[in-house]
């Protein structure tokens, strides 16, 4: 057997006697998606190679041939030039292998004291990071559109719904800007989670830490980490950040979903309170009068495996002993795949929210029916010296007859309310139009457009903040 040089060994040779059988090769190999954290690998390995030189491990000149190299392998990998090969696992040990070809015997002093498993923890923190940084940039884009479709329909009354029944009239400024509320705490919930992703592994070594006069606040420096993980074996072991990443994005679909599930209502002829642009529907192939809200649906649908890939790490985690363990490298896909889908609702639920035409007209006629000033009726009676219950009463009695008889609170004459309760007075009608009924909604987060308004302009102070 050859000794030396090492290249083309595994890089645990030494202690094996037998090659590594072809099935567990491609069993255990991770680079086919691993792959997409190689900018962050080198990014991590330029760091480490620095902090190296710096702490006198590596002498100045073989950390700057290392960087170098590094720096080359990042161009060879954007350019699309580099080779991925099953044999050599992981994206780190490709880059590894690639920097000794390229500089020889030196390069094999990149992992100094360092493991691939501190290594990997690292990559996987950067790479949520950035994440973290595109979906929050995604949510704002989001939120800007509905501000501006609020701002659009500021007098637009609808009806507004509890148990899907209809219950008060309100306007579609304030149904929109429930939705900026919601994405707004998704929005603060990535920016906590960012400060526990924002920890460095690197320095844990293994799992115990290391013998070498190492220096990890430099490299917490270089790669802007805030703070240095403070126990080695948690370090290693710890995927809580990619956990709660994922919850937040879990959180965030679940919204999406609610919203793309609203939408999907109202584009149907039941509902008819929207119209989707041709360019966001897709048609039927048998049916040719067919408009489909598909990217609605879709968004509605990929929250499922958004729930499933939180489901999935949290499963590969439970019970796992300390530190590190294989079953680890499962942790990518589903941060990678939740990714992905996320970063796609956010891309296309601007636009397709922004080309949505309100039924303006069908809002307004929905939001005069159904009874929805029978609260204010009561109220009515409550200013005039009624108790609260028996206004209720009264009110219950009044709507009965109104369905019996199939007319509206408001064309009740001042005679036929009189024969339910004495006090009415002609300034009943004007108390219960829809507008009255949601202009008078004043108290704070109310639906009235003073309140609305005031919301909308809070919404646009928040948007100029981080
Ligand atoms: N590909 C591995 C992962 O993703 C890298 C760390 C491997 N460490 C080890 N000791 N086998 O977790």
């Amino acid at each position: 057997m050859k000794e030396w040089p090492l290249a083309g060994k595994k890089a645990w040779g030494g202690r094996f006697s037998t090659d590594t059988h072809k099935q567990v090769e491609s069993f255990t190999a991770s680079i086919d998606f691993d792959r997409r954290l190689a900018p962050h690998d080198i990014a991590g390995s330029i760091a480490h190679a620095r902090m190296l030189g710096k702490c006198g491990i590596l002498t100045k000149a073989e950390a700057e041939k290392i960087v170098s190299g590094l720096e080359e392998i990042r161009e060879e990998i954007a350019r699309g030039e580099f080779r991925f090969d099953p044999g050599l696992e992981d994206i780190h040990m490709h880059v590894e292998r690639r920097l000794t070809d390229k500089i020889g015997e030196v390069g094999g002093k990149l992992h100094t004291g360092r493991s691939r498993n501190d290594q990997v923890a690292l990559d996987l923190r950067l790479y949520v990071r950035e994440a973290i940084t595109a979906i929050r940039d995604g949510i704002r884009t989001l939120q800007k559109v509905i501000v501006s479709k609020a701002e659009v329909h500021l007098n637009t009354l609808m009806p507004g719904y509890t148990h899907l029944q209809r219950a008060q009239p309100m306007l579609l400024a304030h149904h929109l800007m429930a939705y900026f509320e919601m994405l707004q705490r998704d929005r603060e919930r990535f920016a906590g989670c960012l400060v526990r992703v924002n920890v460095l592994p690197l320095g844990a070594g293994a799992l115990a830490g290391t013998t070498l006069p190492i220096d990890p606040a430099y490299v917490a420096k270089l790669l802007a980490f805030p703070t240095v993980a403070a126990n080695s074996e948690d370090a290693v072991s710890d995927r809580d950040f990619a956990v709660e990443f994922l919850s937040c994005c879990a959180i965030l679909a679940m919204h999406i979903s609610r919203l793309a599930e609203e939408l999907v209502l109202w584009a149907s002829a039941e509902f008819g309170f929207i119209e989707l642009s041709d360019a966001f529907a897709t048609g039927s192939s048998i049916m040719p009068q067919k408009k489909n809200p598909d990217v609605a649906e879709l968004a509605r649908g990929k929250t499922g495996r958004v729930y499933g890939n939180l489901v999935s790490l949290l499963t590969i985690l439970k019970g796992l002993p300390l530190s590190y363990n294989r079953d680890l490298q499962e942790d990518k896909e589903p941060v990678f795949d939740t990714t992905d889908t996320i970063r796609r609702m956010l891309d296309v639920l601007p636009p397709m929210l922004l080309a949505i035409k309100f039924r303006v007209d069908r809002m307004q006629a929905a939001a005069a029916e159904g009874f929805m000033n029978a609260t204010d009726l009561a109220d009515y009676l409550v200013t005039k010296g009624i108790a609260f219950r028996e206004a209720h009463e009264i009110v219950g009695r009044i709507v009965r007859y109104c369905v019996e008889s199939g007319e509206r609170l408001e064309a009740l004459s001042l005679a036929r309310l009189r024969e339910f309760c004495p006090v009415f007075k002609p300034d009943v009608s004007k108390y219960i139009t829809a507008e009255a009924c949601v202009e008078r909604r004043l108290s704070p987060g109310g639906t009235s457009s003073r309140r609305v308004s005031e919301a909308i302009q809070q919404a646009k102070r928040t948007l100029q903040r981080p």
